[in-house]
């Protein structure tokens, strides 16, 4: 059996007093696209952020390539190989594309003709957003501005790749264009893990799915088994 490429072991983090996530243990193996979806409020996002490092873990433990990352903040576990993308506020709305991109690049270290190379490699990926690179994001599509959000991510040619809603407030064909660009990149060699609200059209392009209900973890197997159960609605309603 291939070794997990993330393992996260009996997670707890929370914001006040109560915890949200409620001991999460997953592991995500190399080249897949892990998916976790749930009912609104039940911590997806939150979990999101305790892989991504942007929430502190209480208790629990994260392995990335069996290296202990649960201390690492966000900006050391983009050195580790992981990137982010969160659900909202995910590009720089007054900035340009090319800002945008010119931005991570930089965050990275990645100056002059270094930045520009990483820019197009990804931008060969985006023609919808490499075509449009003098336009403001905040006047971008829902969609197109996904895109960006998703290409500034790939800059650090990421081996996970955490993506918090890529479809969210995407029309159906924009929903399969997001998905679409998902599975390419992750057939490129990034492993994905998402949260999704979008079930019926995620779960077809993942290889395995977590149902995560009041910040635990209701039930977790391979996708077309989820897909397959009679009772996915139950289960999203049914307390842990
Ligand atoms: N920054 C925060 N401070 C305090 N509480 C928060 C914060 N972010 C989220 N919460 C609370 O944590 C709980 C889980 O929120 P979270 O955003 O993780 O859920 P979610 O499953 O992603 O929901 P949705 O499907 O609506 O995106 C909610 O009760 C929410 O109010
Ligand atoms: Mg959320």
């Amino acid at each position: 059996m291939t070794a997990p490429l993330l393992i996260a072991s009996d997670l707890r983090a929370g914001y006040g007093g109560d915890d949200i996530v409620n001991g999460v243990s997953l592991s995500v193996v190399p080249g897949e696209i892990f998916t976790i979806i749930g009912p609104n409020g039940s911590g997806k996002s939150t979990l999101i952020k305790v892989l991504a490092g942007i929430v502190p873990i209480r208790k629990g433990a994260i392995t990335l390539f069996g290296k202990d990352v649960t201390a690492f903040k966000a900006p050391q576990r983009i050195g580790e190989g992981m990137a982010y993308v969160p659900q909202e506020f995910n590009v720089f709305r007054n900035m340009t594309i090319a800002e945008n991109l010119k931005l991570s690049t930089e965050f990275l270290g990645l100056r002059g003709r270094a930045g520009y190379l990483e820019r197009e490699r990804v931008l060969e990926l985006f023609p919808d957003i490499a075509n449009r690179q003098t336009l403001l994001a905040g006047n971008l599509s829902g969609g197109q501005r996904q895109m960006l959000a998703f290409a500034c991510a790939l800059i650090s040619s990421p081996d996970i790749l955490l993506l918090d809603e890529p479809s969210a407030g995407l029309s159906p064909k924009l929903v399969i264009e997001i998905f679409d660009k998902v599975k390419a990149v992750n057939t490129l060699g990034t492993t994905v893990i998402m949260v999704e609200q979008n079930v019926a059209m995620a779960l077809p392009y993942s290889d395995r799915a977590l149902v995560l209900v009041n910040g635990s973890v209701r039930y977790q197997s391979d996708a077309k088994t989820l897909r397959e159960r009679g009772d996915l609605h139950e289960l999203f309603l049914r307390e842990s």
